[in-house]
């Protein structure tokens, strides 16, 4: 079968005081009553055959919420504590078969033109077929350092390199041959296993363990906490030779940050003033004054206020102040 495995492990701790510890960001209802996770959803429900939903003990039951509300049926995988998404593929692949295509997406990502989306999702399941593990290239726009680049020449893939820093951003993209990694997978099952057991035996063993615990209902927090906390993208994606890229014509969006989200807003018309400044969540008049590409983010319970460029910073904020409540 075909296979749709979405990631809400995520808290969206730089979108503070948006995503909360009770309420992370894909949760959030902020298109027409539906959340991100909601629309992830209903985007490949034509695509896959079958759903299973990774999420951790905390927000599991807002997962169930929505599968609920959209009345889909779902493998629902829990963690008992977040051991990044190398480990969350893992139990996804162990829970299927080893011929089944799984296509894995996050749960917070907005894509628009869906023919687009469709036509790349298919090439990427025949390819996954052959043997590969799929990639999504987006054209990239700036030197962003949250991102993985791929450097690519037609569907093959020469490397792959997670998270690099400004200066080495910046040469990737004078280099001209490389795309961002939109951080959603696809491959048959058993070749996605196969690449972790080699090149991360401990995060294989230690998922697997895991997993058979949590097939016999055992959420095993100490087992769990003995897998290596690790992301596909440095596990398998920078070393396995099976990478293929398939260009994204459609349109994608990441909102990870307060400058993706100023991105976006600003995209689809959301008003700033003559010094690119912009409010979120508040529909009063609000003056800014000798302040530069400055965001005002409103919500019932805090504020926040900040320079655009200090958007990955807010993660810091947030593992102060929500760890108390
Ligand atoms: N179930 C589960 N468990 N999900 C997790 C966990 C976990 O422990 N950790 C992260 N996730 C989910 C997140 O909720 C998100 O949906 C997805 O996995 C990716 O994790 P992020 O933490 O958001 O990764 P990133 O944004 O730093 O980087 C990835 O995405 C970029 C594009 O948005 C990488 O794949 C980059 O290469 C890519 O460019
Ligand atoms: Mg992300």
């Amino acid at each position: 079968s075909i296979i749709h495995v979405i990631l809400t492990g995520g808290i969206g701790s730089r979108l503070w005081p948006l995503s909360r510890k009770s309420q992370p960001k894909q949760y959030l209802e902020i298109f027409e009553n539906k959340s991100l996770f909601e629309i992830t959803v209903d985007r490949n429900s034509y695509l896959a055959n079958k759903v299973m939903v990774v999420g951790n003990v905390d927000n599991h039951h807002l997962s169930s919420k929505v599968m609920d509300k959209t009345k889909t049926s779902y493998v629902n995988i829990v963690e008992a504590t977040p051991r990044n998404t190398a480990a969350a593929i893992a139990f996804a692949a162990f829970a299927s078969n080893p011929d089944d295509i799984l296509i894995v997406t996050p749960s917070d990502h907005i894509i628009d033109k869906m023919e687009d989306y469709n036509k790349a999702i298919n090439q990427a399941v025949s390819k996954a077929e052959d043997g590969f593990i799929v990639t999504f290239g987006i054209i990239p726009t700036k030197p962003e350092t949250g991102y993985g680049y791929i450097e690519s020449k037609g569907d093959t893939v020469i490397s792959f390199r997670e998270k690099p820093n400004e200066t080495t951003a910046k040469e990737f993209i004078a280099k001209g041959n490389f795309l961002w990694n939109s951080g959603m997978f696809c491959f048959k099952a058993s070749v996605l296993l196969e690449e972790l057991k080699q090149f991360q035996p401990n995060v294989y063993e230690k998922s697997k363990a895991v997993w058979e615990a949590n097939k016999n209902g055992f959420l095993d927090l100490d087992l769990s906490l003995e897998i290596p906390s690790i992301s596909i993208d440095y596990a398998v994606m920078e070393r396995s030779k099976k990478i293929k890229v398939v260009p994204a014509a459609f349109s994608w969006s990441d909102l990870g940050s307060f400058e993706s989200v100023y991105d976006y807003l600003v995209s689809n018309g959301h008003p700033i003033d003559k010094n690119g400044n912009m409010v979120i969540g508040s529909g009063k008049h609000t003056t800014f004054l000798g302040l530069k590409n400055t965001i005002f983010v409103y919500t019932d319970t805090a504020n926040l206020i900040l320079q655009k460029e200090s958007s990955q910073d807010v993660k810091d904020i947030y593992s102060e102040l929500e760890k108390i409540n």
